[in-house]
């Protein structure tokens, strides 16, 4: 993709261009704000998650932090000219940096947030790790990956300590469900615009669940998986959600939007190369997922709720690619006390999902989820901006598939087919040229 690596933030105003798929993945990107300081956004009443004035959610995804012990900890995999001065506290300056330069309406951490095994106080390491989440009063959540256990605090222990945070929205599990695997397995509901008719519904929800750690069972060698008691919780979430979105009021025909978040990435990750993926596939083993496939993957698909899935656990991995209309994604390493590759910058991935504006000017459900991530570089430098998910990808799709089905001869449908694009590239580039700036606030 030509403008998919890296980019150089300009401000041409006028990049509405014909050519649709350069503009699905292109255009709204040049949008992305230089760095600025300006004020964060207010804590949100009652710690209820919704959709700004704006009409948008930002969330900033920090992948493997891997903190330890602060100053004393040293960064592993960067340039001899950078080795003698970094600690944890690049990690922490980093974190700083993104909050202020996104602004994002919540923060959500990953996995591996702490490295136990250099950790000499567990919860002294999350302490400093979430620091500068808690200081800027912006709604955070954590959940746990392979690394968080091997200190002081045992994995219940950690997430009992991650929910007794100031200003998190973790949850140890779902209060409803007796009995699950692991610990961090929640959800949250992002509420529409205040004063909109969506703002008693959940316009998009976000799913945590606790990936694991190693395999308990003998036969099978490697890291742990998403366990069927996990997938039925759910399977059961989703479909009580659907069920409330397409009820009264503002009955809607489809479910809202889900994204979710856990460590280690599903075996599906391997189904893409340098071809179908946006970022890049480092890791010398590839994709680091369990050995057994526990078929996550598949609830996901049949569920049909989830648009994307964020992981970390992999650092030299940050792509995205789509399988069977899921964003698998890849955040990329964050921490400095993580291994990673010298000379290539640690990042951060960014989704923003925006609301699409109503014909009375309000707001009104989800319109798009984009993605894009930066770098820990003088600039901030934000790279590989794409469209995750829209609601009209599905209309673009039908018509793409009729092309190459339809579009031989027939000169009519032809026409016809051309000028219902037209009307779907027009409709979104009013979208992007709208109050839907990413970050315009
Ligand atoms: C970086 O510094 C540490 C501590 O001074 C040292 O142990 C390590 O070998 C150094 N690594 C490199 C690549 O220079
Ligand atoms: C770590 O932080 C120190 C102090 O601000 C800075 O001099 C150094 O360049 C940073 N290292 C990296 C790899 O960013
Ligand atoms: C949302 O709930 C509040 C409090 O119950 C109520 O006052 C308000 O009218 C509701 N809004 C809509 C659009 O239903
Ligand atoms: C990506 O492309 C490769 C061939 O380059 C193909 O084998 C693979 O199935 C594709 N993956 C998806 C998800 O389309």
């Amino acid at each position: 993709m030509i403008l998919s690596k890296r980019f150089v933030f300009d401000t041409n105003k006028n990049m509405c261009m014909n050519f649709m798929i350069l503009m699905v993945m292109v255009s709204w990107f040049w949008l992305i704000p230089a760095t600025s300081s300006s004020s964060l956004p207010q804590q949100q009443e009652n710690q209820k998650l919704r959709f700004d004035q704006n009409g948008e959610f930002k969330i900033l995804q920090v992948a493997d932090m891997h903190y330890a012990d602060g100053k004393n900890t040293l960064c592993l995999d960067v340039l001899p000219s950078q080795n003698a001065s970094c600690t944890d506290l690049n990690t922490t300056a980093f974190i700083q940096r993104m909050i202020l330069a996104e602004k994002p309406n919540l923060i959500v951490f990953t996995g591996d947030n702490i490295f136990g095994f250099d950790s000499s106080d567990s919860a002294k390491s999350m302490d400093a790790a979430f620091a500068p989440a808690i200081a800027s009063n912006i709604p955070w959540v954590a959940v746990l990956g392979n690394h968080d256990q091997e200190g002081s605090l045992s994995r219940e222990g950690v997430m009992k300590y991650i929910v007794g945070m100031k200003n998190t929205l973790s949850k140890l599990n779902p209060p409803e469900v007796h009995i699950i695997d692991g610990f961090g397995n929640y959800n949250l509901e992002v509420g529409g615009v205040q004063g909109t008719v969506f703002e008693n519904k959940s316009v998009l929800n976000l799913y945590f669940l606790d990936s694991g750690d190693y395999s308990k069972v003998p036969a099978i060698f490697g890291y742990d998986w998403i366990k069927p008691s996990q997938q039925l919780w759910f399977e059961r979430m989703s479909a009580k959600l659907r069920k409330a979105y397409i009820k009264g009021p503002v009955p809607q025909k489809e479910a809202a939007p889900g994204l979710a978040y856990f460590h280690i990435p599903l075996p599906e990750y391997a189904s893409f190369d340098s071809s179908n993926f946006t970022g890049v596939k480092m890791e010398p083993d590839g994709i680091s997922s369990a050995s057994v496939n526990s078929g996550f993957f598949t609830t996901l698909v049949e569920a049909g709720d989830v648009k994307a899935v964020f992981t970390g656990h992999d650092h030299l991995n940050d792509f995205c690619g789509k399988l069977m209309d899921i964003q698998l994604c890849y955040a990329g390493g964050f921490g400095y006390h993580a291994y990673g590759k010298a000379g290539w910058s640690r990042r951060a991935r960014v989704v923003v999902a925006s609301l699409e504006k109503t014909d009375k000017g309000s707001w009104g459900d989800v319109k798009s989820i984009k993605s894009w991530k930066r770098l820990d570089d003088q600039h901030l430098t934000g790279i590989d901006g794409e469209v995750l998910w829209s609601k009209s990808f599905r209309d673009y799709e039908m018509l793409d598939l009729k092309a190459q089905i339809v579009l031989k001869p027939e000169e009519k449908n032809r026409t016809t087919i051309a000028h219902k694009f037209m009307n779907w590239e027009e409709k979104f580039c009013q979208g992007n040229h709208g109050k839907n700036q990413i970050g315009g606030n």
